[in-house]
């Protein structure tokens, strides 16, 4: 099983932590989705690590402010039956406290919709945060990283949860 990594990013910390992610799944690409031919890339992958910031505050659409909104629309229609498929979102759970990472859930319900195997879900333990989208029966649907305040979490965050994605796609 091999992962493609595919990001979209802002002001370059989602960028950044999708370069992390890559050295610890030995032989994922990363690609920016913003340079995508067309959405066949990511039917193409095997397995796909999705990573998406939040921006568009409070939004109940195009929650990411990037190119992953043009393809929250698309991905339902496309067929990633069985595929496995993880989020991780970037925040700010100071700042934003009422809205943290709320993109993943847009991410996590188009690939539902297409029929994906979504892998990766993470207690909200550990986490302190007023309210998120991406909290669904308890969970986030996602990996959350906060860059903006918690950065010294990141790395033992995502070297943990590289393990537990390996173990359930
Ligand atoms: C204008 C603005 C709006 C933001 N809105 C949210 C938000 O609603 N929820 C959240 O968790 N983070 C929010 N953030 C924080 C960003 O998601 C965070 O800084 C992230 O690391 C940026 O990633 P990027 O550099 O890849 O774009 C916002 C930041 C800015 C500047």
């Amino acid at each position: 099983m091999t992962f493609t990594i595919f990001f979209a990013t802002s002001t370059g910390k989602t960028e950044d932590v999708a370069d992390r992610l890559k050295e610890l799944l030995p032989g994922a690409e990363a690609k920016d989705v913003d340079n995508l031919g067309s959405s066949d890339e990511l039917v193409a992958a095997d397995a796909l690590v999705c990573c998406v910031p939040t921006w568009n505050t409070g939004a109940d659409e195009a929650r990411s402010g990037t190119a992953w909104d043009d393809l929250a629309q698309e991905i339902p229609s496309l067929d990633f039956a069985g595929k496995s498929v993880a989020i991780l979102g970037l925040g700010d759970s100071s700042g934003y406290s009422d809205f943290f990472c709320d993109a993943m859930e847009e991410l996590y319900t188009a690939f539902l919709q297409s029929g994906a195997k979504l892998i990766g879900k993470v207690p909200t333990a550990g986490y302190t945060f007023d309210a998120s989208k991406s909290v669904i029966d308890g969970k986030f649907c996602g990996l959350p990283i906060d860059e903006d305040n918690e950065s010294e979490l990141s790395d033992q965050r995502l070297a943990a949860w590289v393990q537990q994605i390996n173990s359930e796609a």
